[in-house]
């Protein structure tokens, strides 16, 4: 069978991406271009400086992949692009790249899910097998999603409020540690204990999740000792929050599992790469005999090479479109 190479573009918030994928498995060249540096000053991704970084961005983006690929244009089968969810100046100036590219060359243009990308992120380490369930854990997506097949997702729920990145980069803060917060609390939780008593969040019977109770526990908490003039234990804290954020997410993952009788967990979205939550996987894959799959670190923040690894399950389906294609900040995973 022919090869199948798919250039992907990735600009849905603070990383310019693009990276070649064949046959939707292996990278053959990524690169990544990050602006944390120039956001962290701010606490969080400004959308005005974000999108005008990726316009100054794009073209060498582009270029340095295409020349590590020690490819042409021409040699692309397709151009995967994420059309949403995510900033809206963000997302236009990938999509307008993947447009002009895909205009000039005669490319088929395959519209990508950022979701749908953080998800087939896993197909670059192994083979999908169905039906599956994906677990979300993004700064913007809390999901549990079942898969029967390549592009059929059935969200069985969702965060009712804020997503889990987007709860931890907001306590780290409270912590003092530096945007984006995520790993530096993960990193910090492992040299802890979990001593403070934080509330379980939402242990009902559905498969939904809320982190805002638990993110508003830890400010009243670090609050209540900064009147005392005490001070609390970071350490400790990152161990308590990151006990409780975790078990909440672990336990409506096993409830998904063993209601839909699924054997095949995925994880998805940067807090894929969270040690705690992965060392939790892991005990749960051994208690249900699931068949785990967990992308490496570098694929499971923003890239391209996820974008591309979907787009040739896209592009198989003959998911094309046109030039009229637009950015959507909000979108349903599709
Ligand atoms: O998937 P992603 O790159 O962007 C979105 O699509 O949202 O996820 C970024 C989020 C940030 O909130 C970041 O703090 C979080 O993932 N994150 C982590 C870790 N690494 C990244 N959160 C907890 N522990 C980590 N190790
Ligand atoms: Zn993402």
């Amino acid at each position: 069978m022919k090869d199948v190479y798919i250039l992907g573009i990735e600009s849905s918030c603070d990383e310019t991406s693009v990276s070649i994928v064949k046959n939707g498995k292996e990278d053959i060249a990524t690169v990544v271009s990050s602006q944390i540096d120039i956001h962290k000053s701010y606490g969080g991704v400004v959308p005005e400086i974000a999108s005008r970084e990726h316009v100054k961005n794009i073209t060498f983006v582009m270029e340095e992949c295409i020349r590590k690929a020690k490819m042409k244009i021409d040699d692309i089968d397709a151009i995967a692009i994420t059309y949403g969810p995510g900033l809206i100046g963000s997302l236009l100036i990938g999509l307008e790249a993947a447009k002009t590219i895909s205009f000039i060359y005669n490319k088929p243009l395959i519209p990508i899910h950022h979701i749908a990308g953080h998800i087939y992120a896993n197909s670059l380490e192994k083979e999908m097998k169905f039906p599956l369930l994906a677990l979300v854990v993004s700064g913007g997506h809390t999901e549990l999603v079942v898969m029967k097949d390549h592009f059929k997702f059935e969200k069985l729920g969702g965060t009712l409020d804020d997503a889990i990145g987007e709860c931890y980069d907001k306590v780290a803060r409270v912590l003092d540690l530096e945007y984006p917060g995520g790993p530096k609390l993960d990193a910090l939780a492992h040299e802890g204990n979990a001593i403070y008593s934080l509330p379980i969040p939402l242990q009902d019977q559905s498969y939904n999740f809320s982190f805002s109770g638990l993110k508003s526990a830890v400010i009243n908490l670090n609050h209540k000792y900064s009147q005392r003039n005490e001070s609390l234990n970071k350490k400790d804290l990152a161990a308590s929050f990151q006990k409780v954020a975790i078990a909440s997410i672990i336990s409506k993952t096993k409830k998904a599992l063993i209601d839909y009788n699924i054997k095949n967990l995925i994880i998805a979205g940067g807090v894929a790469a969270n040690r705690g939550l992965r060392e939790e996987i892991e005990k749960l894959s051994n208690e249900l005999t699931l068949n785990i799959t967990i992308p490496s670190i570098k694929y499971c923040t923003d890239n391209a090479t996820m974008i591309a690894a979907a787009g040739y399950y896209a592009y198989k389906l003959g998911r094309n479109a046109d030039l009229y294609l637009n950015s959507k900040s909000n979108d349903t995973l599709n």
